[in-house]
C-alpha cells in the first residue's frame, strides 16, 4: 500500500528499517481472525497485542460503542464533573476486585498511565504518612512496564533503557526468578524451583535492607514477566515477596496490564499465587482492545490513608483529559459483563492446559528451540545457539523472524521478542482453532528445521 511506514514512525521499530522491511498491513478482523490487506486469513496467535480478549467482533461491546457515542462522547472528570459510566465502571472494576482488597480505581488511557499511576500514588501515600523519604522503587530484570520515564525507569530491559537515559534516580533492579536461566546453578546442578524462589526474594530483601527500607516505596513486577519471554514464577515467590515487602513497609504494585482479566486462567494473575498486592496496574484486557483505557486500582490500605487525610497533601495532582473516556468506560463495562457471564477465565483454564503441553514439545522435536514456557493462554518459546548448554541465539539471528513468517503463510500471526516467539491468543478461542494455532506453529519450525539441514 502507498506510503506504508513512510510517514509513520512504529513503536519499537528503527524508522528506517521500517521502511525498507515494510510492516503487515492488517486490514480487517472477525472473532480470532484477521486478514491482510491482500485477503490473507490468519489466526491472531497474539490478540492484538495481548489485547483482544474477546475477538475481533465482540457486538455487546460494539453496541456498547456505538450507543455511547449517541449518547455522550465525551466528558471529562477532573474535580466537579463526571458522567454515568465513569461511575458505573469504577464500581464494575471495584467489585470484581473486592477479593483483592481493590477499594478504588483511577483511570488513565492505557498500560504505561496505569503504571504511572501506580508509582506516584506509592509515593504519596508514603508523603502522607509521614514517611517522606520513601521514594525509591524496586523492580526486576526482565520486566516490563511501559514506556513513560517512571515505568521505563523500573524496566528491566536494557535495550529499552539506553535510548532514553538517564532515567528516574532511584529505581533498582533485582533478579527475575527465571528457572531456564538460573543465575544460582551451575553446569549440570539440578534446578530447585522453590529454593530459586526463596533466592530471589531474599535478593529483594537485602537490596530493601541495603538500601534503607525507610527510602523504599514500592516493589513492582508483573505476576508472570510477558514482554520479557513469558518468565512464570516459582509458586513460592509471590507469597515471600508479599512478606518481604510486609517486613519493611514497602508497597507491592502488580503490574496485570497483560495478566489482567483472564489471561492466565484466574482472573487476576495474583490470584494464581493468592496473594493481594496494594496497587494494580490494568489496561489491554479491560476493555478488550476495543478503546483504550488504563486503570491504577488502588488496595484498601492505601485508600485508607488518603481517606483519613484531610490536608491538601492527600490531593491526586495526576489524571489525564481523557481519564475514564465515555466510550472506553463503555467498551469496558461491555467487557467485564462478558468476562464474568462467559466464566472466560475459567475457559482459559480448561482450553490452555493441552495447547500447553502440546506446544513443550517443540523442545524435544527441534535442536534450536531451548525453552516452551508459559501459564494459561501466554506461551514463550526461547530459541537457542546450543539446546545442552542453552547458548543464547546470537542477536543478528534471523530464526524466529523465519518461523514467523512461516507461521504467517501458514494463516498464523505470531509475535518475536528476540530470541523468543511469543503467543497470546485472544481468551475466546475454541479448542479447534488452538488446535489449528499449533499446528501451523509445529509445520513453521518443521519447514524452518528442515531448510536449516545439512544436505
Ligand atoms: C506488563 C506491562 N505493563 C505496561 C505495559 C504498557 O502498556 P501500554 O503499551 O498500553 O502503555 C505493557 C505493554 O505491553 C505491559 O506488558
Amino acid at each position: 500500500m502507498r506510503d506504508n511506514a513512510q510517514f509513520l514512525w512504529h513503536p519499537m521499530a528503527h524508522p528506517k528499517a521500517m521502511q525498507a522491511s515494510k510492516p503487515d498491513i492488517i486490514a480487517r478482523g472477525q472473532g480470532c481472525w484477521v486478514w491482510d490487506v491482500h485477503g490473507h486469513k490468519m489466526l491472531d496467535g497474539v490478540a492484538g497485542l495481548w489485547s483482544s480478549n474477546l475477538g475481533h467482533s465482540c457486538q455487546p461491546v460494539r453496541d456498547a460503542i456505538v450507543a455511547q457515542l449517541d449518547e455522550l462522547p465525551f466528558f471529562n472528570t477532573f474535580r466537579g464533573t463526571t458522567h454515568p459510566r465513569a461511575i458505573e465502571l469504577s464500581a464494575a472494576l471495584v467489585e470484581l476486585m473486592r477479593p483483592d482488597g481493590v477499594a478504588a480505581v483511577m483511570f488513565s488511557n492505557g498500560g504505561s498511565d496505569a503504571v504511572e499511576g501506580a508509582l506516584k500514588l506509592a509515593r504519596q501515600y508514603h508523603k502522607l504518612r509521614g514517611e517522606k523519604d520513601r521514594s525509591k522503587f524496586i523492580a526486576m530484570r526482565q520486566g516490563y512496564h511501559g514506556v513513560h520515564f517512571g515505568g521505563m525507569s523500573v524496566n528491566g530491559n536494557t535495550n529499552f533503557r539506553r535510548p532514553y537515559e538517564p532515567l528516574l534516580p532511584g529505581c533498582f533492579h533485582i533478579d527475575s526468578p527465571w528457572l531456564y536461566r538460573n543465575a544460582y546453578v551451575t553446569g549440570d546442578e539440578p534446578q530447585d524451583e522453590a529454593e530459586l524462589g526463596r533466592l530471589v526474594a531474599a535478593q529483594l530483601e537485602r537490596e530493601i535492607v541495603f538500601q534503607g527500607p525507610d527510602t523504599v516505596a514500592a516493589f513492582i513486577a508483573e505476576p508472570i514477566q510477558g514482554a520479557g519471554g513469558v518468565i512464570v514464577p516459582p509458586a513460592n515467590f509471590w507469597p515471600l515477596v508479599r512478606e518481604v515487602c510486609d517486613r519493611h513497609g514497602v508497597l507491592l504494585i502488580a503490574d496485570e496490564v497483560v495478566t489482567g482479566f483472564g489471561r492466565t486462567g484466574a482472573m487476576f494473575g495474583t490470584r494464581l499465587w493468592d496473594v493481594k498486592a496494594d496497587l494494580w496496574c490494568l489496561a489491554k484486557g479491560i476493555s478488550s482492545g476495543y478503546v483504550p483505557l488504563g486503570a491504577t486500582a488502588i488496595g484498601d490500605k492505601v485508600a485508607d490513608v488518603f481517606l483519613r487525610d484531610d490536608t491538601a497533601a492527600g490531593q491526586i495532582t495526576h489524571g489525564y483529559t481523557y481519564s475514564a473516556h465515555p466510550v472506553a468506560a463503555a467498551a469496558a463495562i461491555a467487557t467485564l459483563k462478558l468476562l464474568v457471564a462467559q466464566d472466560i477465565p475459567g475457559h482459559v483454564a480448561r482450553v490452555s492446559v493441552p495447547f500447553q503441553q502440546r506446544l513443550r514439545g517443540l523442545v524435544q522435536r527441534h535442536d534450536f528451540v531451548g525453552d516452551v514456557r508459559g501459564h494459561g493462554l501466554m506461551l514463550g518459546i526461547e530459541m537457542v545457539a546450543d539446546q545442552a548448554r542453552r547458548t543464547p541465539l546470537p542477536k543478528t539471528s534471523d530464526i524466529p523472524a523465519r518461523v514467523a513468517r512461516a507461521a504467517y503463510r501458514r494463516g498464523l500471526m505470531v509475535r518475536v521478542s528476540g530470541p523468543n516467539l511469543i503467543l497470546s491468543p485472544p481468551l475466546v478461542i475454541s479448542a479447534a482453532e488452538l488446535d489449528f494455532l499449533c499446528d501451523a506453529l509445529e509445520a513453521a519450525f518443521a519447514e524452518v528445521a528442515e531448510a536449516a539441514a545439512p544436505r
